[in-house]
């Protein structure tokens, strides 16, 4: 079974109707892949040589696409999983997601149409049910759109309850290491154990929020982990948590896996997933840490309903600026797959995962500025004020969604927080901006930089 599809082709298998053609070029796109429907023409094909010769043509061309090189997006013709060479080769290059259709909602798109094989509706029900069986044994994950796409080829599962399911939702078969803060532990650690079952050897407490991403706590949990290296880390928490644990798991025995199960809406739409894990030292913000990506995340968004209304602020700032990046309005789900796409695109952080710093330039630096006693989120919600400045564009949105009040930092302090945060292009400072586009990273002049974030300073 893939986890994911970072290093892999993404296939689409599924019945006649399920979608796969109408899917494969917007699926593509998001990961920044190129994407091939590999069932084109197939009804022509079938009437001019047989379905025979077709299978074997089917063969070679599937198999030719899926030994390639760079990981792309293909939709299979949906009786290529009977061929047994393409299922192996499905299991060696792909993660293979299976666009599932009922076989009612299938009839309908495909009764009356050109297909040979959607002729008769008794011999059509008939293979729905005799194919039905393989789709399941090469599918790694199930899925209806774009965005269930996205987040299942980034390993992230999203459903209110899956907290109950932990146990299904934790790869392998190894044992695992539950890692929470007390008031988390206090609200789901006993669903978190039931649902782990036996599996569950250990719990672990971290101390609350920022006070978890220090040395010295990663290093006790070094020492306490019981795992061997098939075993697992389970990090249930908002972000704090979910970066130090990772964090543990990404050294522990020169990595072992982890499952990511974010409890805040910071953590569901942006901490959690990526893959990014870090602590913090005394010279700044998580500035040790490793790509380490996680075997699973787990979305519940039920979590989120026991969340203080000041962390859920937090969150609310990060949807935001995703809302603006995506160009439209996103929930938890659709947000968590922008982030997704991205990350899956840009794994390390060189390129086009960096745009999810919009704002964060400025966020930095009024951060730095007030000793870290401004939360990020209202850090960030400013920041966005400040960016939308810079691109020319109104930053209606930001204002009635968040409300950011200026703060009364030292001015000469923030800019020279933002300075180090930034690698500079000689007077130039590099920014994430918005276009009608879509974002864009650009240089902008330091006195403009400067003027933009002294309007986010009152005194
Ligand atoms: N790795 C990344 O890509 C990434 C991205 C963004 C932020 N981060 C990091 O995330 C951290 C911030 O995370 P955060 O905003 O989630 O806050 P947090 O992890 O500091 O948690 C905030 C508080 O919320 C409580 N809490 C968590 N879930 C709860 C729930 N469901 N109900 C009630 N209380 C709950 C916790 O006990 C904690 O006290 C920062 O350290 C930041 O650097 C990392
Ligand atoms: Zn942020």
């Amino acid at each position: 079974m893939a986890l994911n599809a970072l290093d892999r082709h993404v296939a689409l298998v599924g019945f006649m109707g399920a979608g796969k053609s109408t899917l494969v070029l917007p699926l593509a796109e998001r990961l920044g892949r190129a994407g091939y429907d590999l069932d084109e023409n197939a009804s022509e094909i079938i009437r001019a040589v047989g379905m025979e010769q077709f299978r074997a043509q089917e063969m070679q061309r599937t198999l030719f696409a899926l030994e390639g090189g760079t990981p792309s997006v293909f939709a299979l013709g949906g009786g290529a999983v009977t061929t047994a060479e393409i299922r192996e080769e499905l299991t060696r290059s792909a993660f293979t997601l299976l666009l599932d259709v009922d076989v009612e909602t299938a009839w309908q798109r495909c009764a009356g149409g050109d297909r040979p094989l959607a002729r008769d509706e008794a011999e059509f029900r008939r293979l729905y049910d005799e194919r039905r069986p393989l789709y399941r044994e090469v599918a790694d994950a199930t899925t209806a759109d774009v965005d269930g796409a996205v987040l299942a080829a980034a390993g992230v599962y999203h459903e209110a309850g899956a907290l109950d399911r932990l146990g299904e939702l934790v790869p392998g078969a190894g044992q695992v290491a539950l890692v929470a803060d007390a008031t988390v532990l206090g609200l789901y650690g006993e669903r978190a154990r039931a649902a782990l079952g036996d599996r569950c050897v250990a719990t672990h407490e971290l101390p609350s929020g920022e006070q978890a991403k220090q040395l010295a706590v990663v290093e006790r949990l070094w020492s306490e982990l019981p795992l061997d290296r098939t075993g697992t880390v389970v990090a249930l928490g908002g972000g704090a948590l979910t970066d130090t644990a990772g964090f543990a798991a990404a050294t522990y025995l020169r990595g072992v896996a982890w499952v990511a199960v974010p409890t805040t809406l910071v953590g569901q739409v942006d901490a959690g997933l990526g893959g990014k894990t870090a602590i913090d030292i005394p010279q700044g913000k998580n500035l040790v840490g490793a790509f380490h990506w996680p075997a699973r995340v787990v979305i519940d968004e039920e979590l989120l309903g026991t969340l203080p209304e000041r962390e859920r602020r937090q969150g609310l700032a990060e949807l935001i600026k995703t809302q603006l990046l995506a160009g439209e309005e996103l929930d938890v789900r659709g947000a968590a797959a922008y982030k997704a796409a991205l990350c899956l695109r840009d794994p390390r952080d060189r390129g086009v995962r960096n745009w999810l710093n919009l704002g964060h330039t400025f966020a930095h630096g009024l951060e730095a500025a007030a000793d870290f006693d401004l939360p990020h989120g209202e850090a960030v919600a400013l920041g966005l004020l400040a960016a939308l400045k810079l691109s020319g564009r109104d930053d209606a949105p930001v204002r009635d969604a968040l409300d950011p009040k200026p703060v009364a930092v030292d001015r000469e302090r923030a800019w020279q927080a933002l300075l180090r945060d930034k690698k500079r292009a000689g007077d130039d400072i590099n920014l994430v901006l918005l276009g009608d586009d879509g974002p864009y990273v650009e240089r902008r002049p330091a006195g403009e930089v400067r003027a933009a974030l002294d309007s986010l300073i009152v005194g």
